[in-house]
């Protein structure tokens, strides 16, 4: 049997997770985890980045997020789920990493750009923060790692690991290449808005998590904003530029057709179409709920799996710290 091709992913632990990350990642690692070998990685470093005070806060971030990654279907016999302080070999193939990325390099990354203008951090912005890239770098290719399931405002990171990964093999190990170079796997819905919008995100303020309960998606629900030209039944509305579109698209495909066609019409009105909405939402999430109301009782076996994947992540570490330090001759 050939070789199943291995996937890294990860996320930075913000806590309970949210629609928009269920739909733009969390879902893709759930379909991928059968063909692929996958790893799932709490990138808690990563966070220090931009909320290095909170730290203290970490822990249990971690512990909710990973709640959600179990509720939602992460396997953990298929694919370890680990922690990245846990496995201190990722802080060190980053400083060797960091010798071959040269500060221009770091500064042209669009993605950081974006970070330093909507954080204003141009003063501020910290020598730990200009490298996240290669501490992702790091993550990536200390597990060899071939594909990353990420979205776009990812690709300018997962570029710079596939440099990183030639410059290393080009520089210490030209004949036997220690490390692949890994490709971005894009995401069907990276973008998915939130009640407002915008972009679903917690800084945003408009999220429907996935821990929600019932009457908290009602009600937030019921504030969503929808086509502006849309003010009561009757008008006919724009169903591609309605969020709730978006949702029934995802949570309600069936009733699609025939929604679009009663909003263009006007013969359905907002407040019907997102109670329908609303209840497909509600019914998605009920075995996850259930599934995940049994880990929230026992912590402990959400603990003892990230200690065994933990354990599994560290052994491929090892293994290539080891032919890292043979390439370099060290
Ligand atoms: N930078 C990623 C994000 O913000 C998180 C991350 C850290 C990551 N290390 C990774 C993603 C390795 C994929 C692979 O979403």
């Amino acid at each position: 049997m050939a070789r199943k091709k291995r996937i890294l992913s990860g996320m930075r632990p913000t806590g309970k997770l949210h629609l928009g990350n269920l739909v733009g990642a969390l879902e893709n690692w759930v379909r991928l985890q059968d063909d692929y070998e996958n790893y799932h990685l709490v990138a808690d470093w990563h966070t220090l980045t931009t909320d290095y005070e909170h730290s203290r806060d970490i822990p249990e971030n971690i512990l909710e997020m990973v709640m959600d990654w179990l509720a939602c279907g992460i396997d953990p016999e298929k694919s370890p789920v680990f922690v990245q302080s846990h496995i201190k070999q990722h802080a060190e193939l980053h400083l060797i990493f960091s010798m071959l990325v040269t500060q221009a390099r770091l500064e042209r990354n669009p993605t950081l750009k974006e970070q330093v203008r909507d954080l204003s951090l141009e003063t501020r912005m910290s020598y730990g923060h200009i490298g996240y890239p290669i501490l992702q770098a790091a993550d990536i290719l200390i597990y060899k790692g071939e594909f990353v399931p990420v979205g776009d405002d990812q690709v300018p990171h997962i570029e710079l690991s596939r440099e990183i990964a030639r410059r290393f093999n080009t520089v210490y190990s030209p004949k036997h290449p220690v490390f692949p170079e890994p490709e971005p796997m894009l995401t069907k819905f990276p973008r998915f808005p939130g009640v407002d919008g915008n972009r679903m995100s917690k800084s945003l303020g408009n999220t429907l998590l996935i821990s929600d309960e019932p009457d908290t998606i009602r009600k937030n629900i019921k504030t969503a904003v929808t086509d502006p030209q849309k003010v009561r039944r009757g008008d006919p509305g724009h169903p591609d530029i309605c969020l709730i579109f978006t949702y029934q698209n995802r949570f309600n495909k069936e009733e699609v057709p025939e929604i679009r066609a009663g909003c263009e019409s006007g013969a359905l009105g907002c407040v019907d179409c997102k109670k329908r909405c609303t209840e497909k939402i509600i019914e998605y999430l009920e075995p996850i709920h259930q599934k995940r109301a049994h880990y929230e009782k026992h912590p402990k076996e959400v603990l003892e799996i990230i200690e065994q994947g933990d354990q599994r992540a560290r052994k491929e570490a090892e293994r290539t710290m080891a032919e890292v330090y043979q390439a370099m001759g060290m």
